[in-house]
């Protein structure tokens, strides 16, 4: 709680400075509140509780005058809001320091790896001094250990602004990575991260992956961001909250049944601003401490001006929408299986986790990038043939492919025409061939099932024709409107297309549940936490599409969205029985810091909104 007083002819343009490190320059805020956000700013005092994620460095505030005479409307953020002015220092508080301290770890996300009984944890601390994680079975004995290895970035490895800029730049910390080893397939293990001197994680757990399970479960999803408790430079993804909320309820129902997390690009929508991948690592903990989180890579963790594969169709479709990380941040926080790797061409190091796959249960999982080179000839084409050519498909039955950027949408997303195109030549044949049961895709922030589909025209089965779903309504929240009718292109009227069987504007993420007979998407909203639309593909080829919509259409077979989430040893009711628990945004503290200030001016009382509105 920030505590502040004795503000003279206080104006609602009167705002707080959110500042870490406590040196940074007025204009280098993280982010900003305005005081009348309490209701006793008309009296000269107030305060706001806001929780505030360790950026492994201390946190100052303070609070700026800026009269309306002073707005400056070319100094604006990505909303379009100006930023706020800081020619009038008021007051600065004492230093935030966090109880416990910059070497402890945090940001605690786990991963599969290239080897089977294991389970990746990475995570981040002030500092490079060794750590470990230690991990057992049972939470009084933690008895294997294990080092971790340390890695940093630098500011001079970013490629652009604002992420080499002192404005965006913040000391990333060290990053940790190691794997817990010979775990035994489908067990609950605890785990640790830290060391004796600088502190250990709280103790968490998660089930081994177990690859010889008769059923699958996945919760899938792109484009989520984060929300950040304070408005900042960039937009942010309110929506993350209630996306994270659903799925840890989901998590605990499971109890001891194994799962992941795939988000399919576009993760932290950081953009350069540093600290917003500190906000993003926070906010997902709950959720990626205890299952793997899987991502792949998407144009807000990658795209600029110089990448490497930007071939004249592509010149408008990649821009600089990764805000200058380069994939640095991405390639460094995550470690993904395989080992593909890319040049940057610059000083920033090589972007990695854009191509691999795995196994788990009944499933054979691919991961791909639409942001380097997809096409015949090129190393990742060679592997995606190569890797669909190769499943076993008495093991897993079904293979998914996810990428970012979409072969399939009604979104009337021109700029991606191309890209689409291409996906189609070069990807789709191969999809085809080697029947993939579902390709899923973001980049649009919009639910929407597709018919199975080859060259754009509905088939029967899915092998053959995979289903397709779009699946970017995680959390961002701008989007283009539907596609036009061709000959009314401009009459706001939106047909829905044949082969797009369910789309919707809702937020939310998908669930995948899969058995050796039959495998099952649903796509779970938002504002109920509840079910929407279900896909089942049976393992014999046959696709039945169970939706609210659908189930009104008398000659279409449904199925009803809550019977077959589960296996039949489990109640559908246990998704639900647990309820949802409250997300809480990295560390609340209980930290008082009084102002004692002096007014200056007063101005006149008009209360300013933020308002998102595009994303550029
Ligand atoms: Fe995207």
């Amino acid at each position: 709680m920030i505590q502040w007083s004795g503000v003279d002819s206080p104006s609602d343009l009167d705002w707080l400075g959110l500042y870490s490190p406590p040196e940074s320059p007025n204009d280098h805020f993280i982010g900003y509140k305005f005081l009348n956000e309490s209701s006793t700013w008309k009296d000269g005092f107030g305060s706001i509780s806001l929780p505030l994620t360790n950026l492994r460095s201390n946190y100052t505030f303070r609070i700026f005058r800026w009269s309306e005479s002073e707005i400056d409307p070319k100094h604006k953020d990505h909303d379009q809001n100006p930023l706020p002015g800081t020619k009038h220092l008021l007051a600065e508080s004492e230093q935030l320091t966090f109880g416990s301290g910059v070497g402890m770890p945090e940001q605690i996300h786990l991963s599969f790896t290239n080897m089977v009984n294991t389970m990746r944890v990475m995570f981040v601390a002030g500092d490079g001094e060794e750590r470990f994680v230690r991990y057992g079975e049972s939470k009084d004995l933690l008895g294997n250990s294990a080092a971790a290895r340390g890695m940093r970035y630098e500011r001079e490895h970013m490629c652009d602004s604002p992420a080499n800029s002192t404005i965006g730049w913040r000391d990333p910390g060290w990053i940790f990575d190691t794997v817990m080893k010979n775990l035994n397939d489908g067990v609950r293990y605890y785990y640790q991260v830290g060391s004796d001197s600088k502190g250990w994680s709280e103790i968490h757990s998660y089930i081994a992956r177990d690859v010889t399970a008769e059923e699958t479960v996945a919760f899938m999803f792109g484009d989520m961001g984060c929300a950040t408790p304070y408005t900042t430079f960039i937009r942010t993804q309110d929506e993350s909250i209630s996306t994270v909320k659903w799925i840890l309820r989901d998590i605990e129902a499971l109890g001891d049944k194994p799962a992941m997390i795939s988000h399919i690009g576009d993760i932290s929508y950081a953009r350069g601003y540093s600290w917003v991948w500190d906000e993003f690592f926070a906010q997902v903990e709950p959720i990626a401490s205890t299952v793997p989180y899987h991502v792949c890579i998407g144009n807000h963790e990658y795209d600029f001006s110089t990448q490497p594969w930007k071939p004249d169709w592509a010149a408008s479709i990649y821009g600089n929408d990764g805000g200058g990380e380069c994939g640095v941040p991405y390639s460094l926080k995550f470690n993904m299986p395989g080992n593909s790797s890319e040049s940057t061409g610059m000083k920033a190091p090589p972007t990695r986790n854009l191509y691999y796959s795995y196994d788990m249960g009944t499933v054979h999982f691919v991961y791909i990038s639409t942001e380097t080179n997809f096409l015949k000839g090129g190393s990742q084409y060679e592997f995606i043939k190569r890797d669909l050519e190769s499943v076993d498909r008495k093991k897993t039955p079904f293979v998914v492919v996810q990428g970012h950027r979409p072969m399939y949408t009604t979104s009337n997303e021109v700029r991606d025409t191309m890209i689409r195109q291409k996906m189609v030549e070069h990807l789709e044949p191969l999809f085809v061939k080697n029947n993939v049961t579902l390709a899923l895709w973001g980049h649009v922030h919009r639910y929407e099932r597709f018919c199975p589909i080859s060259n754009n025209t509905c088939g029967t089965q899915w092998q053959g024709n995979p289903v397709h779903l779009v699946i970017g309504m995680a959390g961002q929240d701008w989007q283009p409107i539907w596609q036009p009718r061709p000959n009314h292109p401009d009459l706001p009227i939106f047909p829905q297309p044949e082969q797009s069987m369910y789309r919707t504007g809702e937020f939310g993420y998908t669930r995948l549940v899969a058995n050796k007979e039959k495998l099952t998407v649903s796509f779970v909203g938002n504002h109920d936490g509840e079910v929407h639309d279900t896909v089942e593909m049976l393992a014999s080829g046959v696709v039945i599409s169970g939706s609210k919509e659908s189930t009104k259409i008398p000659n279409l077979k449904t199925v009803p969205a809550s019977a077959t989430l589960m296996g039949k040893s489990e109640s559908n009711a246990l998704w639900y029985a647990k309820g949802a628990g409250l997300m809480v945004v990295g560390v609340l503290l209980g930290f008082i810091i009084g102002f004692f200030t002096r007014g200056k001016k007063s101005s006149s009382g008009n209360r300013w909104i933020p308002v998102k509105n595009e994303e550029t």
